[in-house]
């Protein structure tokens, strides 16, 4: 067993960059080699994964790293497909992070006439957030059919796949870009950083110890 605290981070994506910005701006040092999924740091025993978002919240729940850096989107709809497929679906919160901000909204065809969340009902919904979907409709009493998609939600209605969508919302702008207007926000996001509900060695606890109250000085720095 290594004694180097690994992270989870997105390789590419709305939270890579600041993902790396916090940890450089908390001291700890790294060169990226873009063809490299593990990066080592410089000035600490600590190992980045770069990884794809989706792949985080369930590398950090089966301890193959010890932290991850993850979208709160991401990270609830794992968590809500491990509890639906009996999986244990245990982590420890550690700090919300003020970047990586965006919503889950239900968006649909600026032509349609659209008055309340009733007439949701019937419809075909793409996302690719089935989990955090289902659980929006069940709790409003809302019979509508979940189309998962893994990409490209915003043409689905365009393409015939679907009626509305379920996707990510940020600027807006792709949402525009496609004739589709916003109605439902379902869940709000932002960064989290996450932890192995494992009890970890002590030298990686002490890593841990101090590195959250350099993330508490670079976060309030930003206020
Ligand atoms: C999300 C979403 C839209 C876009 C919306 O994708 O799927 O494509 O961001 O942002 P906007 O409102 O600023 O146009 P993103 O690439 O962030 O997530 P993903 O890579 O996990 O699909
Ligand atoms: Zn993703
Ligand atoms: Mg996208």
């Amino acid at each position: 067993m290594t004694n180097r605290l690994t992270i989870a981070i997105q390789k590419s994506g709305r939270l890579s960059k600041e993902s790396m910005a916090l940890l450089n701006a908390c001291g700890v040092k790294f060169s990226i080699n873009e063809a490299r999924l593990i990066a080592h740091s410089t000035s600490h025993p600590i190992d980045l994964l770069r990884v794809r978002d989706d792949d985080i919240p369930g590398l950090v729940m089966d301890g193959v790293v010890d932290l991850g850096l993850v979208g709160e989107n991401v990270l609830e709809e794992a968590r809500l497909e491990r509890i639906a497929s009996d999986t244990a679906a245990v982590f420890q919160p550690l700090r919300a992070l003020e970047f990586g901000q965006c919503r889950l909204s239900i968006a649909v065809p600026r032509e349609l006439s659209y008055q309340s969340q009733a007439d949701l009902d019937g419809m075909r919904i793409a996302t690719t957030y089935p989990q955090l979907l289902k659980r929006y409709l069940k709790d409003n009493g809302i019979n509508a059919r979940v189309v998962m998609l893994t990409g490209s939600v915003e043409v689905a209605p365009r393409a015939g796949l679907a009626d509305a969508i379920c996707d990510l919302v940020s600027t807006g702008a792709t949402l525009e870009a496609n004739g589709l207007v916003e109605k439902e926000v379902i869940f709000r996001s932002q960064a989290q950083l996450i932890q192995n509900s494992e009890t970890l060695s002590d030298e990686k606890q002490a890593m841990i110890d101090q590195l959250l109250p350099r993330i508490d000085g670079v976060q309030m720095a930003k206020e």
